[in-house]
């Protein structure tokens, strides 16, 4: 059945190809927007440090068994995860719920998106060329109905347009050449930012932590973002993993992956910390953070308007590599399973991520600001009962099923594909953390977030 799949089936060209097409998956708004606005709303240093080790004990093990799953058995998420124990057709579930994660995130990422789409505008006619810290116009636009809803449709159709158009032609190109820029732009940012009068503050919340800050819930968000960050719990990277050659080492292929993501949000919180304590901001500036403090960093430049343009240009793009990954698993699945074209499957995926999004979108303005469940309005709650518990459950399924419903030997065969005959042992190490380490620590994390254990 695999050889009959691998014909029909589009690839990434070659390992820089899958390198690039990962690290655009994984690169997005969650970089620049959610890390700083998490970071600011759950105490800062303490947080980031909780963030870096699930990435490094929880966020690469996972990551590196969604690649192997993927590979190993080049399908979609859904029937990658029905096959790969022979008999045990029900863990398709992991990538069922991956699929409502898909467009639960979807429903609000795509709200996110078109604020930074229309950035891009407002910074071309000037509109947010402030010179103090102020979040009228990121108000206006995000608490608004119809123009926050048109730049949504706008991103889901140029998203959707791009699936619609074939895996490794539309993701690939792009990210590979535009990434680069984007971090040069967030090092000027740095730069900047961190020469202001009082920029030191804001490098001391960053780092220096403390930990009387680090409750359940916060250690359940720092986990949470370290699964949405790196694109996990929900068969993205899966499906990733399927388009694999098998000359990619996929151990170091995501450990570069997981640096270099990590790199970029680093940078972006040194730019918007230094910047908000500089101007007498809060931290705690909630999801407008970026939209408020980015624009009057380079408003302290020479052709800051021009920057500011091309930064939330460059932003939009990298959007758009997260987004066709999160597209990427429902189309997958409905073209291969449903037998649907296409450019059907991409279209129909976008109108359902549409339908929730105006959910999302609504609830933050007046029309639909009052609903609440579960004491959150639905831009919260899609984003917490995604990140804070579907994928999280996804990554603890994901590494009860690699580690011990796997046999050893293939796992290990798997992770050795791209090397001569000498293996290296980091592969052991690896194994050990997704069979005992992460599992453990997401049990734990989820149940104290939860408060059933302290
Ligand atoms: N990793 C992306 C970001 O940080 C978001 C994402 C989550 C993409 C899940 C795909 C799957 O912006």
């Amino acid at each position: 059945m695999a050889s009959k799949q691998t014909k029909t089936r589009d690839g990434f060209a070659s390992s820089v190809g899958a390198f690039a097409a990962t690290l655009g998956s994984a690169v997005g708004l969650g970089n620049i927007w959610k890390f700083p606005y998490l970071t600011g709303s759950n105490g800062g240093a303490a947080f980031v440090i909780a963030y870096l080790l699930s990435v490094l004990l929880v966020g690469l093990p996972i990551l590196v068994a969604e690649h192997l799953i993927g590979r190993k058995t080049r399908l979609n998420a859904i029937h990658a995860y029905g096959s790969v124990v022979k008999g045990k057709k029900y863990w398709s579930l992991i990538g069922w719920a991956g699929f409502i994660a898909a467009i639960l995130i979807m429903a609000y990422y795509t709200d996110v998106a078109g604020w930074v789409f229309a950035y891009v505008f407002k910074a071309i006619g000037a509109a947010i060329s402030g010179t103090t810290l102020n979040s009228d116009t990121f108000n206006a636009l995000a608490g608004g109905t119809w123009e926050p809803l048109a730049w949504q449709f706008v991103v889901l159709v140029i998203t959707s347009s791009i699936i619609a158009a074939g895996v490794s032609r539309g993701i690939e190109r792009v990210t590979k050449t535009l990434m680069p820029v984007l971090v040069v732009l967030l090092i000027l940012c740095d730069i900047r930012a961190l020469t202001l009068p009082g920029a030191f503050a804001g490098v001391e919340y960053l780092f220096k932590p403390d930990f009387s800050k680090l409750t359940g819930n916060v250690m359940l968000t720092a986990l949470g973002l370290s699964f949405f960050k790196l694109s996990l719990g929900m068969g993205t990277m899966t499906t990733y993993g399927s388009y694999m050659p098998d000359e990619t080492r996929i151990v170091p292929n995501a450990a570069k992956v997981a640096l270099s993501d990590t790199i970029v949000s680093i940078l972006a919180g040194l730019a918007i910390f230094p910047a908000v304590f500089a101007f007498g901001g809060s931290p705690a500036g909630g999801p407008g953070l970026l939209f408020n403090v980015i624009p009057l960093i380079f408003s302290k430049m020479p052709l800051g308007s021009i920057f500011t343009v091309i930064f939330f240009i460059l932003s939009s793009i990298a959007t758009i590599g997260a987004m066709v990954s999160l597209i990427e698993v429902p189309v997958s699945w409905m073209v291969e399973k449903g037998r649907m074209k296409r450019p059907a499957a991409a279209y129909l995926t976008g109108a359902m991520m549409f339908g929730l999004g105006i959910l999302a979108t609504l609830s933050q303005g007046p029309a639909l600001g009052n609903a609440k469940i579960f004491g959150k309005n639905f831009f919260d709650l899609f984003d917490y009962v995604s990140s804070n518990v579907l994928l999280p459950l996804g990554g603890l399924a994901i590494a009860i099923l690699t580690g011990w419903l796997l046999k050893k030997g293939e796992v290990v065969e798997e992770l050795s594909k791209g090397y001569g005959t000498i293996k290296p042992r980091y592969i052991q190490l690896i194994y050990i953390f997704i069979k005992y380490v992460s599992p453990v620590l997401i049990f734990i994390i989820i149940l104290n977030g939860f408060g059933v254990i302290k």
